[in-house]
């Protein structure tokens, strides 16, 4: 028998993998994406086939990653409760995607990871698995063990000589990606504490931030960023530069209470840098070139979206039809945005596109012609037709 884990070569799933070989008596082929979680990964492959895998995977996934996972959500605007931008939550299917492509090369039987049973993780690989292969067989440790506790966990790692991390552990749970890095459980379980300032990775705080402002433009084409201060860059690099100028400006930290797919509340601080200034310039982008109509529709189902990607339906029927309907609204959505972004705050300065709708002619407040004022007499009288007939019916 074979079994394709994701493995991250850290303690959790390096106790899974030796689990998983004296558990079902299995061989186990270790998968590792990099998604951009700047960890050193050169040294997963030895760690894992000295923990026992019979083959490594390594794979670097993340132009794949920011230009279709990212890169779609953020031409839909997603958002999940109006706060988080969905960083974990994109990145799970294309692990999973991915870790099947293996099993099916491989001729896997099964295929495993480390998320536990009380998160919204384990529901977005699995959700994936079945999608792509409705038989596959899936092997959830976490559900299933009984090693609940830290204390068993590091029994089991002595017992088998698994290393252990010789850093202290940290007193809450990561996870990062390309997109964002999140924090939860441990001392932020309590909703009331607050994080402490050395907890974050990808910004500065917004009072240590430079005093002077930082300007750039972004250039957007079919609702994509593309180049930076006139500088074509890749998905990837795009969104590593946001990264950069966003987090040393101390922009896109947030902390919140968010309401997991199982059931329960939980509390999770996220930094989101690069994503919280492309969020803001693609909808100034937004603003000069689509019909309000369609955009107003669009804005209606960017809860629907930010729920189906948090709840792990990216590879849905719903999913793609949404995708396809938004992807239709930004063929539009070209041009440049220039921002400032200052202490934690990005503004908007200025907009312009080649295709935009924006009239000055019809805006202005300077004497015009286009624009009869007089029009607006009746239009305001026949909007105001129920409105009158209820209150004279009051009477
Ligand atoms: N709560 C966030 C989400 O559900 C982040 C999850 C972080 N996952 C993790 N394994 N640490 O998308
Ligand atoms: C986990 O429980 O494995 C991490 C948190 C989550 O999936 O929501």
């Amino acid at each position: 028998k074979k079994v394709v884990l994701a493995y991250s070569g850290g303690l959790d799933t390096s106790v899974i993998l030796k689990w998983l070989i004296e558990s079902y008596e299995c061989e186990v082929i270790a998968f590792s994406a990099d998604v951009g979680q700047e960890e050193e990964l050169d040294f997963i492959e030895p760690k894992a086939l000295k923990t026992g895998a019979s083959k490594v995977y390594i794979d670097d996934l993340r132009e794949e990653f920011v230009r279709d996972y990212v890169f779609p959500a953020f031409r839909a605007n997603a958002m999940y409760e109006g706060e988080y931008l969905l960083g974990t939550s994109l990145a799970r299917p294309l692990i999973a995607k991915r870790q099947m492509e293996i099993a099916k090369l491989e001729g896997a039987d099964a295929v495993s990871h480390g998320a536990t049973g009380k998160g919204n993780d384990q529901v977005r690989f699995e959700l994936s698995y079945f999608s792509i292969d409705p038989h596959i067989r899936i092997i959830a440790p976490w559900r299933e063990w009984d090693l609940t506790s830290r204390t068993a966990l590091m029994a089991f790692a002595a017992k088998h000589d698994i290393s252990v991390p010789n850093t202290p552990k940290k007193p809450y749970s990561t996870d990062r990606n390309m997109l964002h890095i999140s924090y939860e459980g441990g001392v932020l379980e309590d909703p009331w504490q607050e994080a402490t300032d050395e907890m974050y990775t990808m910004s500065v705080a917004p009072e240590k931030a430079p005093d002077t402002p930082e300007i750039i433009e972004i250039t957007f084409r079919a609702g994509n960023p593309v180049a930076v201060n006139g500088e074509e860059l890749s998905p990837a690099r795009m969104l590593k530069t946001l990264n950069t100028l966003g987090g040393r400006n101390g922009i896109g930290r947030i902390d919140l209470v968010e309401n997991r797919f199982v059931g329960m509340k939980s509390r999770g601080v996220y930094e989101t840098p690069g994503g919280t200034v492309l969020r803001k310039a693609h909808m100034a982008m937004e603003s000069i070139t689509m019909d309000r109509e369609v955009a107003h529709l669009r804005d209606s189902l960017i809860p629907k979206y930010a729920e189906l990607v948090y709840n792990g339906f990216w590879f849905s029927p719903e999913m793609r039809l949404l995708q396809h309907m938004i992807d239709e609204t930004q063929t539009v959505v070209n041009g440049v945005v220039r921002l400032k972004l200052y202490k934690g705050q990005c503004y908007v300065l200025g907009r312009k596109s080649d295709n935009s709708i924006y009239s000055e002619a019809f805006a202005t407040f300077e004497d015009d012609r286009v624009y009869q004022q007089r029009d607006a007499e009746g239009f305001i009288r026949l909007n105001a037709l129920r409105l009158r007939i209820q209150r004279l019916m009051q009477k």
